[in-house]
This record gives C-alpha cells, structure tokens and sequence, in this order.
C-alpha cells in the first residue's frame, strides 16, 4: 500500500486530500520539522514525500533510500531538494509552479509600496507614540522605472502590476520574446547591468544560480541609479547582502526591501539595524489562497504519480502522462528487454548506444522507450534504475546515447533496433511487438531471426555448416535441458550465422561448456531474461496501481 510522509506544515485543503486518497489505498503521515537520521529513516519508510520549503532533503537524508518514488515541492523553489541525488535513485522531483505566484508578485508589490512610503517604520513610530510626519517623506511610483529582472510567471504578474501603478518598466530575461515583452508593455534590455543605472527600482524574479548569485554587489554599486531601491522576493543570494549595507551607508542606495535571505531562517542581519531596510520572513506566498493551491496541486500530483504512474511538472524528469505509457507500455518492455539481452552479450563496457524507431512507434514518446533501454542495460549493474534516472546514470559513465527516428514502415510496423558500441566490437539488436505485448527478437547481430525475448536464452554464433543445430542439440540433449524454442539467423549459405534458444531451464557451465566444443561454434552466451510477461518494477507497479485507480 502506497504512503506518503507530509514534511512541512501544509494547508487543510492538502490534508483533506489526503485523507481522501485513502479511498485509493494511500496513507499518510505528517513529519514536520525533521532532519538527520531522523528524515532519512522517515524518507526510507514511505513512497512519496510532499514538502514546503523548510525541510532540506539532501543526499544524505535520501542516502541508501531504496523505496522513495517521488518527492512533491508544494511551491516552486526545489532548491532545498537534492535533484542530482534524487535522479540517480530514480525519484521523480515535481513542483507547482503556478500556485503561489500571484501572492508573490503581490507582496513584491507590497514591498516596492511599503518601501516606498515608509510604512513599517512610519508604523513603529506611531507606535512608539510619535506624530512624525516630516521623517517620513516617500516616493510616488508613477512615473517611476522599475527594473524587472526574470520575466516568467511571477515577473509577468509584477510588470502588468507595475504597468497599473504607470510605471515605466524595463526588464531583462534571455528566454522572454520581443512579442510577449511588448503585449505586457515590458521594453527589454539585453543585461542587467544595462538597466542598472536607469532604473528607480530593481526587483529580481529568478532562480539562484551561477549566474544570478551576487547579480548586484559592490561593483554594480558603481553604476547604479543614485538612490535605487532594491526588492528581493525571489531567493537570498541574489544580491549581496554585504553590497547591500555598503550601498545603503553610501547613500548609493535609497532602500533595500527583503523577503528572502542568503541564510534562512535569518533572525539577525546588519540589515535589520539600518534605515530604508524592510524585511518580511519569506512571506512572499504565504497567502491562505496560495497555500491552499500548492498543497491540493502538489498532493494531486504525488496521488496521480502512485496510482497512474503520471508524471507532470518534474524538475528532474520528462513529464509522463498515463495516456503516453499507455500508449507505449509494450515497447517500454521490449526495449528494456532488449537492454538486457545486450547488456549480456559483453561484459566488456560500451562506448556509446545508439537505438533507432522504424514505423509507428516512431511517432509515439520515444523518449520513454529510450529511458527503458538505457534502464535494461544498467540492471545488472547498478540498483535501483528506472525511467528516470537511466540515462543520467549512463551519461554519468560517458556512454553516449543517440536516439534516430523514422517513421516509414520496415517489414514490420514497429521496430525498435539498437547498437551497443565497445572498443573493439559492435553488439546489434532488433525486436518488435507481437500483438500489444509480446516481444520478439527479430534482427540479432546483423542476422535476422525471429525469436522470443523472455526467460533463459542462449545464443551462439556460428558457421553456417551441415549438422551444426543437430550438435548443439545433442549437446542440450545429453546434459537434459529442453529446448522449447530454436531460431537461426544467416546471411549467406555456408557463412557467418548465429542461432538463438529459447530453453526451460538455466543450462550448467558443462552443459554450455559442451555447446561451445561443438565444431563449427564460434561463441556461446547465456542470457537470463524475465519470463513472458514479468514486467519492470518502474512499470509494473504504475500499471498496477493505475488498475486500483481505475477499479476504485
Ligand atoms: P519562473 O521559472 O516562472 O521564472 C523564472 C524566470 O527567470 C524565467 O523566465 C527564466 O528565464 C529567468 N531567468 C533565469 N535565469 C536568469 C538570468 N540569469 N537572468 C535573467 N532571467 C533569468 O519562476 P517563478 O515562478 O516566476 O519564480 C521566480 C522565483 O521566485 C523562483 O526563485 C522562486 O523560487 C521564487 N519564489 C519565491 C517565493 C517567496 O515566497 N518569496 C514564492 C514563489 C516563488
Ligand atoms: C517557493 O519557491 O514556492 C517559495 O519559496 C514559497 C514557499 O513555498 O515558501
């Protein structure tokens, strides 16, 4: 029975949900406020973890976690998410983008206000029994520039604000369009430095990354507008928060407005000491609204994930939606099949793979069937592969994987072949579907055959002389393993060939000894596939839960 672990404080809304879920076999546990051991234990013991910003789940709290599938953030920062660790244990990260922008943009508003018309300190001083009204002397917005930089959901929602306050606002983001710019009434500039001495405000809307982390510190004090206010409701970090009080002391800057911090929680900073400073606790979506739309979006997403295997706004993996694994759910299982059988071929380690879709699978989500392979090849090797984590663990080994797609039909209407390069040699393999689900072999080391990719196999390749099957046979025969099925595949007559056998049972070394005598074979692999129908657990238990969906 599927459960999830809440690790953050999370809306009613959430949890009504939750409860809700049971109907499907989900159960639930709240955890807030956990960390070390005491996290990995509680990660360890569950399917699914939602979470807010608080908890930081880092590799070592998902360290040896053999059970997790998903982690949910219930709002949009992943960043106290370890994705790369997450990724490599096959554990889909997923975020709400959407759920809590408006409430941000509307406190970055409140801040650009609040900032502007000195109310917490005109507040405090009221407070403090003060009737001081030449101290508190403020900036009207109209008419004013406002920097924006970071155009995506919440940076649209500040600049159609700010355009309501007749602003003038300038914005920088190398992924927004000339179009979309001029339908918000945004003018763009190409750099931040750019708009750094034109602007009266700067307010940044952007992840933390290299390239944003410190994007105005001491050097940007030299070129900014005297008397600039700067707004953070993004991710500490973003400015240099040492810059910051240098700017302020100068006089260079006019105010510094800050939801976010480059240590949280921050409960004491040189900032809070100073003038023109307004701080808020990360506040930006704490809104009953917003929090109430992360936690049902986030809950719904990890429900949909175990029972129908859907995958939707992932931040470490391409989204999949029932409907596309329904649509491939057989190819997934040949081309993982297919990894397996030539990840048995050599024990030498490949180079690189290259897997190419003739015909009507080449229309579908390859991408998918692609994971599948890399995940059957890794198998043998590596614990806990998947879908999503396979070919960051391939890439991770520099193997290279090249995917071709064309989608005019071969001799059959789809075909899945593959070519795993090694130093020295080139391992080829194609299959097909048979009906909706049964693999074949139809193409094995550049000779084509027809046979079944399930249970024991053991293929030898051979020169194609008189009375080389019955041989081999014999060989089986003697050492009492039951051939059920033989193929053989050839170019030419008396030339390279290569057969393959399906048999009952695992064959002894002196059994495979005996077949690798026979004169005339050149090379003998045993290959152990699931039987017919077993399917990956990655697949087998979205399939699963997606018919306890579908009956509940
Ligand atoms: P988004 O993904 O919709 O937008 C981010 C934008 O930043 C993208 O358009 C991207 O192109 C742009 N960008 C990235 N690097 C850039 C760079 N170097 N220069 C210029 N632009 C760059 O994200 P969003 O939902 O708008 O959220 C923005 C930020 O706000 C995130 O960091 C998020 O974590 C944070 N956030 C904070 C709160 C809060 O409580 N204070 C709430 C919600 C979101
Ligand atoms: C976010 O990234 O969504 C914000 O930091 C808001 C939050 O969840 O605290």
């Amino acid at each position: 029975m599927p459960s999830i672990i809440v690790l953050d404080t999370l809306s009613p809304d959430g949890l009504a949900l939750l409860d809700a879920a049971k109907a499907h076999g989900i159960t639930y546990e709240v955890a807030t406020g956990l960390s070390g051991d005491g996290l990995r234990e509680a990660l360890a013991r569950h399917d699914g973890a939602i979470c807010r910003s608080g908890v930081k789940i880092t590799a070592a709290a998902l360290a040896g976690n053999h059970r997790l599938r998903a982690i949910v953030r219930a709002g949009v920062g992943t960043d106290n998410i370890d994705k790369e660790a997450a990724t490599r244990l096959g554990i889909v990260v997923m975020n709400t983008p959407a759920g809590n922008t408006l409430s941000t943009a509307e406190h970055a508003f409140a801040l650009i206000l609040g900032l502007s018309r000195n109310v917490a300190a005109a507040d405090a001083s009221l407070r403090a029994h003060k009737w001081d009204r030449n101290k508190f002397m403020g900036a009207q917005l109209a008419g004013k520039t406002l920097g924006i930089v970071g155009l995506g959901r919440i940076g649209q929602a500040v600049a159609e604000r700010a355009r309501a306050f007749d602003m003038r606002v300038l914005g920088y983001d190398p992924f927004l369009s000339p179009d979309r710019a001029a339908e918000l009434g945004i003018e763009l500039i190409d750099s931040v430095r750019g708009m750094l001495p034109e602007v009266d405000y700067l307010t940044v809307h952007t992840p933390l990354t290299d390239e944003t982390r410190h994007l105005v510190g001491m050097k940007e004090l030299e070129i900014v507008k005297p008397g600039i206010r700067l707004i953070n409701c993004a991710r500490g970090g973003i400015y240099d928060e040492a810059a910051l009080a240098e700017g302020l002391k100068r006089g260079v800057i006019g105010g510094v407005a800050l939801d976010v911090f480059e240590k949280e929680p921050c409960t004491d900073s040189p900032l809070f000491e100073m003038p023109g400073v307004l701080v808020t606790p990360h506040l930006g979506a704490s809104t009953e609204e917003a929090q109430s739309q992360v936690a049902v979006e986030g809950v719904g997403l990890l429900v949909d994930f175990l029972t129908t295997g859907a995958i939707r706004h992932a931040v470490n993996s391409s989204a999949i939606d029932p409907a596309a694994l329904e649509g491939v759910r057989g190819f997934l299982d040949l081309s993982w099949r297919l990894g397996l059988l030539l990840s048995q071929l050599d024990s030498a380690a490949p180079r690189s793979c290259s897997i190419a879709y003739r015909g009507e699978i080449a229309a579908r989500n390859t991408r998918l069937v692609t994971a599948a392979f890399a995940a059957g090849l890794l198998e043998g090797s590596i614990e806990d592969v998947n879908i999503v984590n396979a070919e960051m663990l391939l890439r991770e080994r520099g193997i290279e994987l090249v995917e071709q797609s064309r989608t005019d039909p071969g001799a059959f209407s789809s075909v899945v072949a593959v070519d795993l390069v090694g130093d020295d040699q080139v391992h080829r393999a194609a299959g097909t579907l048979f009906g909706h689900s049964m693999p074949r072999i139809v193409q094995l080391e550049g000779q084509r055959l027809e046979a079944y990719l399930d249970g024991i196999l053991l293929v030898f390749t051979h020169q194609d002389v008189p009375g080389i099957i019955g041989r081999v046979g014999n060989a089986f025969g003697q050492s009492g393993i039951n051939i059920a099925q033989m193929t053989v595949g050839r170019s030419t007559p008396g030339g390279d060939a290569i057969g393959v056998l399906n048999l009952d049972q695992e064959p002894s070394p002196e059994a495979v000894a005996a077949v690798a005598a026979c004169p005339g074979v050149k090379s003998v692999r045993v290959v152990k596939l699931p039987p017919a129908g077993q399917l990956p657990s990655w697949l087998a238990a979205s399939s699963a839960s997606s018919r306890t969906a579908r009956r509940g």
